[in-house]
C-alpha cells in the first residue's frame, strides 16, 4: 500500500454565512495523478487554494507527508499554478523562470541551470530570450508549468490548467503534463471529463462544494457502467407514440425520452434489444438508429453533476 502523499480531512471555507467547501475529504498517493472533477462554481478553486496555501480554511486539516513525516510549512513541497496565472508581459521567459527559481530559493549557477533545463523540458528554449507578452497561451501556461516545478516538488497543484487554452495549446499541455506525472505527483482541476480521463488515474467529483464520488477512475468506470441502448425513430405521430410507450417496459430501469430518441438504461441489452425491435415492427415503426453498448464515465458525470 502506497503512503498518502497528502490527506485532507473535513476540510472546510465559509465565505460569510455561505459554506462553499463543506467537509471534503480525500488522500492522494505518491506518484498518482488526482482530478479535482465538478462544474463551474463547484468550489475546485476554493478548495485548490487552501491546498496551495493561499486560503485559510475555515475547519479541517490538510496534512501533506515527506517521506511518512508531517511537513509543517508545505510550500516548499508544493508546486502551484493558479487558474488564471499573472506575469509581468515586460520580462522575457527566462527571466520570469530566472525570479520563480530565485523565489523558490534557488541561487546563483543554480538558478541559471535549473532556469536552462525547465525552459528546455517545457520546450520554450527558442522563446527564452522573447518577452512573455507575446506568449501564445499555451505558451504561458507551459511557463507556467516549468514555474511551478522548478523546485522539485513532490506535489504539483493545478487549478484548470487547458481550460483557457485553444486545441492545439491544450494538447502541447496535455503532453506536458503525461510526462510530468511519471515523475511528480498530481493534483488538477478540471471541469471536461476528458482531460481528467486522458491523464489521470483518480478523481474526486465536486458538486456544490461537497465530494459526490471519488476512487479509482478504472474501478469507477468498471463499478457505475450500465447497459444503455439509444435509439432513434422517425418523427411520425406513431412513431413519437410509440416511442411515448417504450419507458413501461420491465426491462427499461430508466428512460430519458425526448421526441424521437430516447436513451434508455436497461437491465439486460440483448433481451431488451430483442423486445424493443420485435415491438417496434408490430407497431410498424422504423428505426433510424440504433445503439447498444455501456453507459460511459461522460454519463456518470453529468448524472452526478445534475443531480
Ligand atoms: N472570496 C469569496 N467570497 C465569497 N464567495 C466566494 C469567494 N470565492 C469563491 N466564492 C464562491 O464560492 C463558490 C465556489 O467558487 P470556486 O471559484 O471555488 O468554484 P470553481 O469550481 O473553481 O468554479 P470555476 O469552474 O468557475 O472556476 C462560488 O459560488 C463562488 O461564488
Ligand atoms: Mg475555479
Amino acid at each position: 500500500m502506497t503512503q498518502p502523499l497528502l490527506q485532507v480531512k473535513g476540510l472546510t471555507k465559509r465565505f460569510k454565512d455561505r459554506t462553499v467547501v463543506r467537509d471534503v475529504a480525500f488522500s492522494i498517493a505518491e506518484g498518482s495523478c488526482a482530478a479535482l472533477l465538478g462544474p463551474n462554481g463547484a468550489g475546485k478553486t476554493t478548495t485548490i487554494s487552501m491546498l496551495a496555501g493561499l486560503l485559510q480554511p475555515t475547519s479541517g486539516s490538510i496534512q501533506l507527508l515527506d517521506q511518512s513525516k508531517p511537513v509543517t510549512d508545505r510550500r516548499m513541497f508544493i508546486g502551484y499554478l493558479p487558474q488564471m496565472p499573472v506575469f509581468y508581459p515586460w520580462m522575457t521567459g527566462r527571466e520570469f523562470l530566472r525570479y520563480a527559481a530565485e523565489l523558490a530559493g534557488l541561487a546563483g549557477r543554480d538558478a541559471v541551470l535549473k532556469t536552462d533545463e525547465w525552459l528546455e523540458n517545457v520546450g520554450l528554449q527558442h522563446a527564452a530570450s522573447r518577452r512573455i507578452g507575446g506568449y501564445s497561451g499555451g505558451m504561458k501556461q507551459r511557463l507556467g508549468l516549468a514555474q511551478a516545478l522548478i523546485h522539485r516538488p513532490k506535489l504539483l497543484i493545478l487549478d484548470e490548467p487547458v481550460s483557457a487554452l485553444d486545441p492545439a495549446g491544450r494538447k502541447d499541455v496535455l503532453n506536458l503534463l503525461q510526462r510530468i506525472r511519471l515523475e511528480t505527483t498530481v493534483l488538477f482541476s478540471t471541469h471536461v471529463l476528458h482531460d481528467a480521463e486522458e491523464i489521470c488515474d483518480e478523481i474526486l467529483m465536486i458538486r456544490e462544494g461537497e465530494i459526490a464520488l471519488q476512487g479509482k477512475l478504472d474501478q469507477i468506470r468498471r463499478e457505475y457502467s450500465e447497459p444503455v441502448i439509444r435509439i432513434e425513430v422517425g418523427g411520425d405521430p406513431v412513431s413519437l407514440k410509440w416511442m411515448a410507450s417504450i419507458s413501461s417496459k420491465a426491462f427499461v430501469r430508466q428512460a430519458e425520452i425526448t421526441g424521437n430518441r430516447a436513451r434508455l438504461t436497461v437491465t439486460d441489452v440483448e433481451k431488451a434489444s430483442f423486445e424493443l425491435m420485435a415491438d417496434a415492427v408490430s407497431h410498424q415503426v422504423a428505426f433510424r438508429k440504433f445503439e447498444s453498448g455501456q453507459s460511459t464515465l461522460e454519463d456518470l458525470f453529468l448524472k452526478v453533476v445534475q443531480a
